[in-house]
């Protein structure tokens, strides 16, 4: 049996004063469903120091454990601030940093080897959609950026169609389920019926209040990877409890 996950990541948003809504977050979670946030790397130590029953995670980290890489911050560092989680391959990281499937591979081993756990994101972008392509994409993206070793406790894998985050459009529940439904297929052919069966999918892009009880409903949805709704209680609780 899968726990439903709510994962909300807060991107580049959030000072101190914003814990308060991670205060306010905790009156939704409830023993049936685990809770993530993903504030900005400041917060993760503050946060995970007060967030009670809510996970914290964060929202990418480098592929080694230690050295010259200014600015940069390890899964080791993640985990000694209080995270259980990292996102790996974040289509804004993808984006911005130019990450490729290779490197979201690398970053996620190195979560796994500091004990946490890797959600490693994944989507198609519109082109990609409009061409054809997307369960080409997926299919590519999930061998490429789940490094061998992945377990269903080491890891959770979130759908993010790049044209779906942030713009109000979501997928229909049909698309949604023929690519989770593809994920969960594609898994089971590479590490077994028992991993990809306990692997947890979350759906990602314009997931609100409004919408999270139909995605949630969709075949081989274990939850969602929130944003923007993510930042405030009063959107994210409800989307906690939809689960
Ligand atoms: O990581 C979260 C996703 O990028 C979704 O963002 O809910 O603001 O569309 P959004």
């Amino acid at each position: 049996m899968r726990r439903k996950l709510a994962a909300g990541n807060w991107k580049m948003n959030g000072t101190q004063a914003s814990l308060a809504e991670l205060a306010a977050m905790q009156t939704a979670v409830t023993d049936a469903v685990d809770v993530l946030i993903c504030p900005p790397a400041t917060l993760v130590a503050t946060a995970a120091a007060q967030s009670g029953d809510i996970a914290i995670g964060g929202q990418d980290c480098h592929a080694n454990v230690s050295g010259a890489h200014t600015g940069d911050i390890s899964a080791d560092m993640l985990k000694d601030a209080g995270a259980g989680y990292v996102l790996t391959g974040h289509s804004e990281r993808r984006t911005d940093h130019s990450e490729s499937d290779a490197d979201v591979a690398a970053k996620s081993k190195a979560v796994w080897d500091a004990g946490l756990i890797a959600v490693v994101c994944i989507g198609e972008t519109l082109e990609e959609r409009e061409s054809g392509e997307t369960l080409r994409v997926i299919g590519r993206q999930l061998a490429e950026s789940i490094p061998d070793g992945a377990s269903a406790a080491n890891t959770v894998v979130a759908y993010e169609p790049v044209w779906a985050i942030g713009t109000g459009k979501v997928p229909t529940p049909e698309l949604i389920a023929e690519v989770h439904d593809f994920m969960r297929a594609e898994l089971t052919k590479r590490f077994g019926a028992e991993i990809a069966n306990g692997t947890r999918l979350l759906y990602g892009g314009s997931v609100k209040a409004s919408n999270a009880v139909e995605i949630f409903a969709t075949s081989n949805v274990d939850g969602a990877l929130v944003g923007g709704a993510s930042l405030k209680a009063a959107d994210f609780n409800p989307i906690i409890e939809a689960l």
